[in-house]
């Protein structure tokens, strides 16, 4: 890559959220509970250009190495993203991100007399009925939840 496309600048350790559908990395940034008052340089770019897609946003973290829990919920809000560890400037590790089928306790059922919403110890739990947009249904009451939906609990 030479100094002219050079964009943002690459960073020594940390996590890289590559190939975000353009538009959504302020909610991945948004899920992942960062709220940019940490003490951790945070880049994001909205609106790159990008071969595959014809325009991506990015996220950098610096020191910072996401568990799986985290990449699941990156997942739902961009399906395609690939995250990459960056270990003394190098990509020590590249994944795609996946939804899984089934998901527990990110998100609540939006159905009030949903039993996951009765007080009950009951985790929330939904399957997955499609991935792009999203729509998730709800294991319990049925009901479908939309992409919006999702996005509006961040
Ligand atoms: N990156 C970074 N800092 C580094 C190394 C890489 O910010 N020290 C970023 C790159 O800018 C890129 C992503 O991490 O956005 C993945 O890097 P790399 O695998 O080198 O890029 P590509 O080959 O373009 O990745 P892909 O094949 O996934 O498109
Ligand atoms: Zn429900």
């Amino acid at each position: 890559m030479n100094q002219k496309e050079l964009r943002v600048s690459k960073i020594k350790d940390g996590t890289v959220i590559d190939h975000i559908r353009r538009g959504y990395a302020l909610d991945v940034v948004k899920i992942l509970g960062i709220t940019g008052k940490e003490k951790r340089v945070l880049t994001i770019a909205v609106n790159v250009p990008s071969k595959c897609f014809g325009a991506k946003d990015i996220v950098k973290i610096e020191g910072k190495l996401l568990n799986p829990q985290e990449v699941n919920r990156i997942a739902l809000v961009a399906p395609h993203a690939s995250i990459n560890l960056i270990h003394d400037y190098l990509v020590v590790e590249k994944r795609e991100v996946q939804l899984p089928k089934t998901f527990e306790g990110i998100i609540k059922c939006i159905n009030p007399s949903c039993v996951s919403n009765s007080g009950e110890p009951i985790n929330s739990k939904f399957h997955i009925k499609q991935e792009d947009p999203l729509m998730i249904k709800c294991h319990y009451c049925r009901i479908i939840i939309e992409q919006s939906d999702v996005l509006d609990q961040l």
